[in-house]
């Protein structure tokens, strides 16, 4: 059985897991860095990572000690590499590199987003390609169809703002401070979404396409007219975005043929009202639902670990000189989308 380290280290957690071709997660940790961004209410990159050179080592010591094993053990090293805030990917990647040149074990390069598209198959055995995908998290917006290991077709992306960056942006003007779409999904539980009409940007237009820049604009003037409470505007927020998104992924689903299942995945899919909009949306078209547990939605290592896995199995792994790419579409043909792109 093969047997994979994963490191995250894209964005503001650190993470170590080992992940087994059975679907095992042996070991994981994960080191927030909540607490070092609070004050400046986001992520500050230099920031993020110093904290990621800190933690990452002794993460990675932890895990092989937690599983009783060595990296003698340990089949491959699989590190992310790209997207993300290009100092903590380095910092991830280099370490990577640097163990798997002293253990003479092979290096796998993994694309952040491909960790999210594949982790509902760490999940869940069953789900086989092809499927369609709504990857949604803090930094992208995507409808994917995912018909392999490696091979992604989008069909639509944000043309603004990414869902989870909306969640954190609402929760910014709302005072509810930083990580914000829990914060968001809390608050949200004690409004009433019918109290504040909020606009629901792209709806019915034929593209799959998002935007949630209008619906950000309209959260902040519904604040800033001091009419509302708090409670309310959270609530309107999540169930215009949640109109959008099921808007969009119906339209997705119009467009494509003989998908396995609907999965979510990313940050946002942590999200229980998202999750349960989409999954009567899967039921209406007749489509199986899968998403991930909570806990594989935010970042994490385990599912580099194991789309190191996938790749490993199909034979694939990378040089010791990689490079590491702030910017790292899945899918490289996609056409340019007039105002996507913007955030990485
Ligand atoms: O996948 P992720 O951990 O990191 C990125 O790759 O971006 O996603 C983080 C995003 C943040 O914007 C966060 O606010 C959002 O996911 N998020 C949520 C929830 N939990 C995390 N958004 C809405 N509701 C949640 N429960
Ligand atoms: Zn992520």
């Amino acid at each position: 059985m093969e047997t994979v380290l994963g490191i995250e280290s894209s964005c503001d957690e650190t993470a170590a897991a080992l992940v087994t071709g059975d679907r095992t997660i042996l070991a994981q940790r994960i080191a927030s860095q909540d607490e070092a961004h609070r004050p400046y209410g986001g992520i500050v990159p230099e920031i993020a990572a110093r904290a990621h050179a800190e933690r990452l080592a002794p993460l990675i010591e932890a895990v092989l000690a937690e599983a009783d094993m060595s990296l003698d053990d340990v089949d491959a090293i699989a590190a992310t590499a790209g997207p993300g805030l290009i100092g903590g990917v380095m910092v991830g990647l280099v370490t990577a590199k640097a163990l798997a040149m002293a253990s003479d074990k092979p290096l796998i390069a993994i694309n952040h987003l491909e960790g999210h598209a594949l982790s509902p198959r760490l999940s869940d055995e069953t789900l086989a390609f092809p499927y369609l995908l709504l990857l949604v998290s803090g930094g992208h917006c995507q409808l994917l169809l995912v018909e392999g290991v490696g091979r992604y077709r989008r069909l639509a992306t944000t043309i603004d703002d990414a869902l989870g960056e909306a969640f954190d942006k609402t929760a910014k003007m709302l005072g509810l401070g930083y990580p914000g779409g829990p914060a968001v999904e809390r608050l949200a539980a004690e409004g009433d979404p019918e109290a504040v009409s909020l606009p629901r940007p792209l709806l019915g237009s034929s593209e799959p396409h998002f935007s949630f820049a209008g619906l950000k604009s309209a959260v902040l003037r519904a604040k800033q007219s001091g009419e509302h409470e708090d409670a309310d505007i959270a609530a309107a927020f999540q169930q215009a975005a949640i109109d959008c998104v099921v808007d969009r992924t119906r339209r997705a689903i119009e467009r494509v043929d003989d998908v396995n299942a609907l999965v979510v995945a990313g940050g946002v899919a942590a999200n229980a009202a998202v999750r349960l909009a989409l999954e009567e949306l899967a039921d209406t078209n007749g489509l199986r639902f899968v998403a991930p547990p909570l806990s594989l939605c935010t970042d994490n290592a385990a599912m580099i670990a194991w789309a190191g896995l996938e790749r490993l199995a199909t034979g694939q792994n990378d040089p010791l000189d990689f490079v590491a790419r702030p910017r790292w579409p899945l899918d490289p043909d996609a056409e340019p989308v007039r105002g996507a792109g913007v955030k990485a």
